[in-house]
């Protein structure tokens, strides 16, 4: 089973840049093109949140279209910057989505693994929780089909980074979701977006990675006072392949041309 991750484009309406600098609708065009050249071809799709960067109708209208060229089934979480109900009412066919409350849902039916979407973004508010409510909804969907090889995917990050400025905007009582997750070793990887940066580490006994924007990075700044800041880095995808055998291995993958393919050795 191949699963395609894309994070954070924080789309834009038409003609408009990203914070005025950086043309994100096109950076987004060219993953997707770089995604429909990928083969084999991935089962699914995952997004995992800041679809938008500011939750308009315009600009989930150009999601769509530009989604609208994409050949593969799709799953997505909100992020901080998009907008829970304009986005429900905008992907009101994408049926995995509940009707009402947070855009949780699982999805068994795209091969061995099934994906859990977890939707700990606060309306109005940059952090996530890790709320009552989102716990008890989390041990349920798992306890379900408890053995099952399983993805959590989230918006913003369970755990310190050491990135000052992100670390203000995490999910907060991570430990919550840490602590799920220790009691279901058949989660093979918790994964998230908001930092936009790849990052691996070890949470609740599995893999956790965060995924890189297919727009800016944010810089790799580690000092306690460091200033907020975004690069233009190589933008990139992660792609997570799973095998019975193997397990889960998971891949980075740049996005754009590059010279190749050279001779091997
Ligand atoms: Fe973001």
């Amino acid at each position: 089973m191949l699963i395609a991750h894309l994070s954070d484009p924080h789309l834009r309406p038409k003609g408009v840049l990203y914070q005025d600098l950086v043309d994100s609708n096109a950076m987004f065009e060219a993953a997707l093109r770089h995604l429909d050249r990928l083969s084999p071809r991935p089962d699914v799709v995952l997004m995992s949140g800041d679809l938008v960067d500011e939750g308009s109708q315009q600009e989930y209208q150009l999601a769509r279209e530009l989604l609208g060229t994409l050949r593969l089934p799709l799953l997505m979480i909100p992020g901080n910057h998009d907008a829970r109900e304009v986005m429900r009412r905008s992907f009101s066919d994408h049926t995995y989505l509940p009707a009402s409350g947070p855009l949780h849902f699982v999805a068994a039916e795209f091969g061995p693994v099934r994906i859990v979407g977890l939707d700990i973004t606060v309306p109005g508010t940059h952090h996530g929780d890790m709320d009552d409510a989102a716990v008890a909804w989390l041990e349920e969907a798992i306890a379900r089909s408890p053995d099952r090889p399983t993805i959590i995917m989230l918006h913003q990050h369970p755990f310190d980074s050491g990135i000052p400025y992100i670390d203000k905007y995490k999910c907060r009582r991570g430990e919550r979701l840490a602590d799920v997750v220790s009691r279901y070793p058949a989660v093979v990887r918790v994964l998230c977006g908001h930092i936009h940066r790849h990052m691996q580490m070890k949470f609740g006994g599995t893999v956790l990675c965060t995924a890189p924007s297919t727009t800016t990075a944010i810089a790799l700044r580690l000092d306690p006072d460091a200033s907020p800041a975004s690069y233009v880095e190589p933008p990139a995808m992660l792609l997570h392949h799973w095998t019975e055998s193997r397990g889960m291995i998971t891949h980075f993958v740049p996005i754009g041309s590059f010279r190749g393919p050279l001779p091997f050795a």
